[in-house]
């Protein structure tokens, strides 16, 4: 089962994307405040290693994250603003980045850019604000399999019923956090309501 956790926050918060006069400046702010919320949630069951440091009363040990064994993962370009978001909480995580753009008469996700380095013994968070038909993110989830990530996390903002099922079937070990599963998909698969192309609104690109 997807993580989806229902706060009044996020909810309004992924509510206040769907509005089109939105600026590209809030919009990606809106996108960080959620990839914050959504790290929340799916980095629950992270382990914490002990290290010992310098405090104010001498030596002691305290828990803390491995961040070196962490990778943060975006599919271009939809996702860059919740990569910036997710490297300030955990800024010695490893980056990677996966262009893809969907063919539009297919409408499968083609690869056109791969800059993900060895994923051996990694918790990999893979971040795409969109899943519509699950496409992009079960290509993404199979790359960095092969890379050898140990654990694969997602962090999505909207995604369709479909593509949710999509990706839970054939990755049923990966955990996905999905702040909002919309209606459905259209006939040009866009998810409705949707928020619309999220890399166009973020960038002002036409
Ligand atoms: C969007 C989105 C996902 C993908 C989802 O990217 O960011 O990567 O589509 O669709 P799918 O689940 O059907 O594969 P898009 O292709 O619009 O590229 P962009 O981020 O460059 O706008």
């Amino acid at each position: 089962m997807p993580i989806s956790p229902r706060h009044p926050l996020l909810t309004s918060l992924v509510n206040t994307l769907r509005d089109i006069t939105l600026s590209p400046l809030v919009f990606r702010h809106t996108i960080h405040e959620i990839t914050k919320l959504l790290a929340y949630e799916g980095l629950r069951d992270v382990g914490l290693s002990p290290i010992r440091i310098n405090t104010w009363r001498g030596e002691d040990t305290f828990e803390y994250i491995d961040e070196s064994s962490m990778m943060v993962i975006s599919v271009l370009r939809a996702a860059l603003p919740m990569h910036e978001a997710l490297i300030e909480t955990l800024p010695g995580a490893v980056s990677g980045f996966l262009g893809m753009r969907r063919d539009e008469q297919t409408y499968r996700s083609v690869l056109y850019y791969d800059r993900v380095g060895d994923c051996t013994g990694k918790t990999v968070i893979i971040v795409d604000p969109m899943v519509a038909t699950g496409g992009s993110l079960c290509d993404a989830i199979e790359i960095v399999k092969r890379k050898g990530a140990e654990k694969v996390i997602t962090l999505n903002i909207i995604a369709s019923p479909e593509g949710i099922d999509a990706v839970e079937k054939a990755y049923p070990d990966v955990t996905i956090v999905i702040a909002q599963i919309d209606a459905k998909l259209n006939e040009n698969k866009f998810i409705i309501p949707g928020l619309g192309d999220a890399g166009d609104r973020a960038f002002n690109t036409l």
